[in-house]
Formats: structure tokens, C-alpha cells, sequence
């Protein structure tokens, strides 16, 4: 799969699930939600907090441990302040038990 990275087993990540992976020096949090992968950046636009410690909110929500702003996990949108511009989403594919997700560079 050209472009994407091995990062998990199904298995591994169960709905609610999540898993930090770091590739190429970028920390990226990936998601089971509702048996939907997704991945964003792990890094809070407002201030850098690791939204993979983060609560999951209803409606796919992330909220930041640091100051509480909300992210939406499908899109990387913030939802609140005190943050304002989106993180960077990555595409996720899974082929069999394997969990792939795009490089980010
Ligand atoms: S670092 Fe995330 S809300 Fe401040």
C-alpha cells in the first residue's frame, strides 16, 4: 500500500479505541469509532496538548486535556476555543487485521 504505514491490528483497536504512533517525527492518534478509523495530528492547534489523552465526546469528539478545546476526530475541525484552526488529518485504510495509515510526508 503505497504511501501508508502498518500502524495496528484491528484487534488491538476496538471501538473507542485509540493508539499514538509516531511517524517520521510526527505523533499521530489514531481512532476506532464506532468500528471507523481515523487519524489526526496529536498535537492541539492552541497550545500543543496531546489530544490522544483526551476525552472522547459524544459525536466524535475529542476534547483537549489541557485547556478543553474540542476537535472533531473526523475532519481535524476545532470545535471550540481556545483553538481555532484545525490539525492535520491522515487518511487510514485497513486491509485484513492491519491497520494502515498515510504517510505524513
Ligand atoms: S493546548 Fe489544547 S486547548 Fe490549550
Amino acid at each position: 500500500m503505497q504511501g501508508f504505514v502498518k500502524v495496528a491490528k484491528m484487534h488491538e483497536l476496538t471501538p473507542g479505541e485509540r493508539k499514538l504512533v509516531e511517524l517520521e517525527g510526527v505523533r499521530i492518534a489514531i481512532f476506532n469509532l464506532d468500528g471507523d478509523f481515523y487519524a489526526i495530528e496529536d498535537v492541539c492547534t492552541h497550545d500543543g496538548g496531546p489530544l490522544v489523552e483526551g476525552d472522547v465526546l459524544e459525536g466524535g469528539q475529542i476534547r483537549c486535556p489541557r485547556h478543553g478545546a474540542r476537535f472533531d476526530i473526523r475532519t481535524g475541525q476545532a470545535l471550540s476555543m481556545p483553538a481555532f484552526s484545525p490539525t492535520a488529518t491522515y487518511e487510514v485504510q485497513v486491509d485484513g487485521d492491519d491497520v494502515w495509515v498515510e504517510a505524513p510526508f
